[in-house]
């Protein structure tokens, strides 16, 4: 079973985020991390686990509040779409809206994805 990270990123944050978590899943799963632009349109039966992430983009002064809408927006259209989530949407941090990541996050975010591979109910391949 493998898991796929599908992420956009205007400024390369998410990107270094999305590689992260890609690292920790690939401790006890295969996994795949691909730019939106380069994702497949159809996502195979191979992949056992997708996770998606991008920049919060909702156009307003960012503080606490707006952060965590837009991680749970996402969740909400994949679930539209019968996507079952079985994690909650998780938030990484930068310092300023170019970067840099906050200190601790790349580490946060493998750690992030070695805990989900761990809770996730399927036997690495
Ligand atoms: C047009 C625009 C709107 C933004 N709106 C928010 C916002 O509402 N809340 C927030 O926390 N950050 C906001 N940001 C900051 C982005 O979250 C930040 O640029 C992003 O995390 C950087 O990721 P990236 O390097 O992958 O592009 C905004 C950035 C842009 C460019």
């Amino acid at each position: 079973m493998d898991a796929l990270v599908i992420y956009e990123s205007m400024y390369g944050n998410t990107k270094k985020i999305a590689e992260a978590v890609a690292e920790g899943l690939a401790t006890r799963m295969r996994a795949e991390v691909v730019e939106v632009g380069s994702a497949p349109p159809q996502i195979g039966k191979e992949i056992a686990l997708l996770v998606v992430g991008g920049p919060t983009h909702a156009f307003s002064m960012s503080r606490a509040s707006t952060r965590q809408p837009a991680a749970h927006a996402v969740a909400r259209r994949l679930r539209r779409l019968g996507v079952r989530s079985v994690a909650p949407a998780e938030s990484f941090y930068v310092t300023d809206i170019r970067g840099a990541l906050v200190e601790g996050e790349l580490e946060r975010a493998r750690q992030w994805g070695e805990s989900l591979a761990a809770s996730f109910p399927v036997p690495a391949s």
